[in-house]
């Protein structure tokens, strides 16, 4: 596909405070959905699991010069270790991994002048020819979430819905607002929105938290305040459709493909279109 022209650079980063909430799987699939329509993407992970080698198809970063703790070094040059995913389906993605390399970055990052700062001033001196860059971060926060907000534009939180665990909510709302004054970001990331992930539409608890009836149920009172989307919504944030559970993702990921390659076609993977369609307009705004 030709690729597209873009007014700005987008840099989201995927956070939550919580472990298995699918980030990495989102981070792939906007990776894809958004460079599949002709735009740049560069995927930056800093998680030291590696996971996204894992669900990318990618040999684990396995040195740092192959990985983002060569970016975070202090002698770094600006040749970016990156690499293309999906080359024979799209020309337009690529990466830098993660993995275990990170972990002798991270405890580097303590003694930076620059700390929190560091991935943002790479990019600014730096800067990465991609349209849209994402930050896959890992479940502690802290510090690699720290190093995504300082760099990002925006702020997308996939979370799995739990009965009335409204708490994490709150708790990832309360580290984004305090951790922007506290590194005085400026401009401020703006929080795109929450994304319900790994729903299950077969579990009545997952209907009951969204306020979602299932055809053919009986009528059920679904109290409208009682659900996760107007929670979100009354906390002033944006709730994205969510995403359906699906055992397809593990197959794709065992492949090491977006389920769009991996089964074209599939329901599935749409679901990620309204978050797709939100970066390519503040791409092109
Ligand atoms: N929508 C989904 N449906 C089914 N399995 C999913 C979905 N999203 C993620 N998974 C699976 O859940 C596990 C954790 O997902 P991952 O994206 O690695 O989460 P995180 O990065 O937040 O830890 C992986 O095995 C992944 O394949
Ligand atoms: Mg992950």
């Amino acid at each position: 596909m030709k690729q597209k022209v873009a007014q700005r650079q987008i840099r989201l980063a995927i956070a939550s405070n919580a472990g298995g909430s699918g980030k990495t799987t989102m981070a792939i699939h906007l990776a894809y959905g958004i460079g599949a329509r002709g735009y740049k993407v560069t995927l930056i992970e800093l998680d030291h699991n590696g996971s996204l080698s894992v669900l990318a198809g990618l040999p684990p970063s396995g040195h740092a010069e192959n990985s983002l703790a060569k970016v975070l070094s202090k002698d770094f040059q600006g040749d970016y270790p990156l690499v293309q995913l999906w080359e024979d389906r799209v020309s337009t993605v690529s990466a830098i991994q993660g993995g275990a390399p990170l972990e002798a970055a991270i405890a580097n990052l303590y003694s930076a002048n620059r700390k929190h700062y560091i991935l943002g001033d790479r990019l600014e001196d730096f800067p990465l020819e991609a349209d849209v860059i994402i930050f896959d971060t890992p479940a502690s926060l802290e510090p690699m979430g720290l190093l995504a907000l300082a760099a990002c534009t925006h702020v997308l939180a996939p979370i799995k819905p739990e009965y009335k665990d409204t708490g994490a909510l709150a708790g990832l709302l309360n580290w984004y607002y305090e951790k922007v004054a506290e590194l005085r970001l400026k401009p401020r990331p703006e929080f795109l929105g929450f994304v319900p992930s790994r729903v299950d539409l077969n579990e009545a608890i997952h209907r009951n938290i969204l306020g979602l009836t299932q055809k053919g149920e009986p009528n059920k009172k679904i109290d409208p305040s009682e659900t996760l989307p107007y929670q979100i919504q009354q906390l002033g944030i944006h709730c994205f459709q969510h995403i359906r559970e699906s055992s397809y993702y593990l197959w794709a990921s065992g492949a090491g493909l977006p389920l769009n390659v991996y089964r074209p076609g599939c329901s599935f993977y749409q679901d990620y279109d309204p978050i797709i369609n939100t970066l390519i307009q503040l791409v092109t705004e």
